[in-house]
């Protein structure tokens, strides 16, 4: 078996909801888990990053990005992704400045129309042009950042000689990008063989996707929504560190519809359905969705469906917040932890830059 190097990131917007645990982070601690399995000699190695230059390509406020950041941070360690038998490294983007420079070895190999292809970068301008009375683009909101983005996003894989990178079906446009850059990089800057005779291959590896196949989680007060922190009413979500009774009360309130008893039919019932997706991704009997709306058919179903489901949400989550807030009260524990993150990510980072620059000359 071929060690595997996985790298994701998760921008620093406030403490995720069950929506970003069950559609990503569920997935990083499934890779830790198994990774911690595995013989110590052949281990993967993973990094999962807080990406707070990213979080710069739209307007933030400083001391709200700070906190944002090492709440963000805090949530991958109560979620045990630094599990050091897993040998997971967690650490912020912006504190590994290799990252940058990678990006700006990147963007001089990158053409400025594949950029403008993007469909993150259309639907922006879309956007934009939208919320502009004029049919005027505002040049002001089109940084430069915003269409480097994918860049910046390419570095980040590249710069651990990454092998997997477990992203949502909406990032494979820019992970093509990433295998992209790899590629045309390695080709125009081949370095030398090791031994000294003839052309190398070049610095990078060729990552590969592994595209996270998952529920969308919707909205608990408008099912046509999905689950999204930028929703103004805290009661449509559920974060992580909600309390027992926050999930018991959000629970009972969520939106579902006048039919009686409970049954599977996204298309129909999605305020239903969505209640069976959380129940299915929180609970440990490995019940299928089908299966679990059936034991609630009757009268009444709806009722004790989210009764139970508040209880499996709330006894699942627990770990997760006694470590949370035992963590919050050790300020020191996260910026240490924060230190040693970004030493084990600089240390491979730096690693590959040597070998960028010697490659390219500089
Ligand atoms: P949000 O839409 O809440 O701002 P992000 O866009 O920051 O969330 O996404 C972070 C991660 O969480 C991504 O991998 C995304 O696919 C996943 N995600 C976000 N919302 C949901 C949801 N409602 N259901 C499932 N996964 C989600
Ligand atoms: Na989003």
């Amino acid at each position: 078996r071929k060690r595997r190097v996985v790298f994701s990131g998760i921008q620093p917007t406030g403490v995720p909801h069950v929506g970003n645990h069950l559609g990503a982070l569920a997935q990083w601690q499934r890779i830790v888990k198994e990774a911690a399995a595995q013989p110590a000699d052949s281990r993967d190695s993973l990094f999962f990053s807080v990406v707070g230059l990213h979080a710069l390509t739209v307007p933030q406020d400083p001391a709200r990005l700070a906190v944002e950041r090492r709440d963000m941070f805090a949530v991958l360690l109560a979620l045990g992704l630094a599990d050091p038998a897993g040998g997971a490294v967690v650490f912020h983007q912006d504190q590994v400045p290799e990252h940058a420079e990678l990006a700006w070895y990147l963007n001089t190999v990158t053409p400025v129309n594949r950029l403008m292809r993007m469909t993150t970068w259309k639907s922006k301008l879309a956007t934009i042009r939208n919320a502009n009375s004029e049919d005027e683009i505002d040049d002001s909101m089109l940084q430069l950042g915003l269409l480097a983005y994918p860049v910046l996003q390419a570095a980040d894989v590249l710069l651990y000689k990454t092998s997997h990178v477990p992203v949502g079906h909406d990032q494979s446009q820019h992970l093509e990008l990433a295998r992209d850059l790899a590629q045309v990089f390695n080709r125009a800057y081949p370095g030398r063989r090791k031994d000294g005779k003839g052309k190398g291959k070049g610095v990078f590896r060729v990552p590969e996707v592994m595209l996270t196949t998952h529920p969308r989680i919707q909205s608990l007060r408008d099912p046509a929504q999905k689950m999204s922190k930028s929703a103004p009413h805290p009661s449509s979500k559920i974060f992580l560190t909600d309390s027992a009774s926050e999930i018991h009360a959000k629970i009972k309130s969520a939106v579902t519809d006048s039919t009686a008893g409970v049954t599977w039919d996204p298309v129909h019932r999605p305020g239903i359905a969505t209640l069976l997706q959380i129940y299915a991704g929180y609970s440990d009997a490995g019940e299928t969705v089908e299966e679990i709306a059936a034991r609630y058919g009757d009268a009444r179903g709806i009722m004790r469906l989210k009764e139970d489901l508040a209880e499996v949400v709330s006894e699942g989550l627990k770990g997760f917040r006694d470590e949370f807030a035992r963590i919050r009260t050790e300020e020191g524990y996260v910026v240490e932890q924060e230190k040693k993150g970004a030493e084990r990510a600089r240390e491979a980072a730096q690693a590959t830059m040597r070998e960028v620059r010697a490659a390219v000359g500089t």
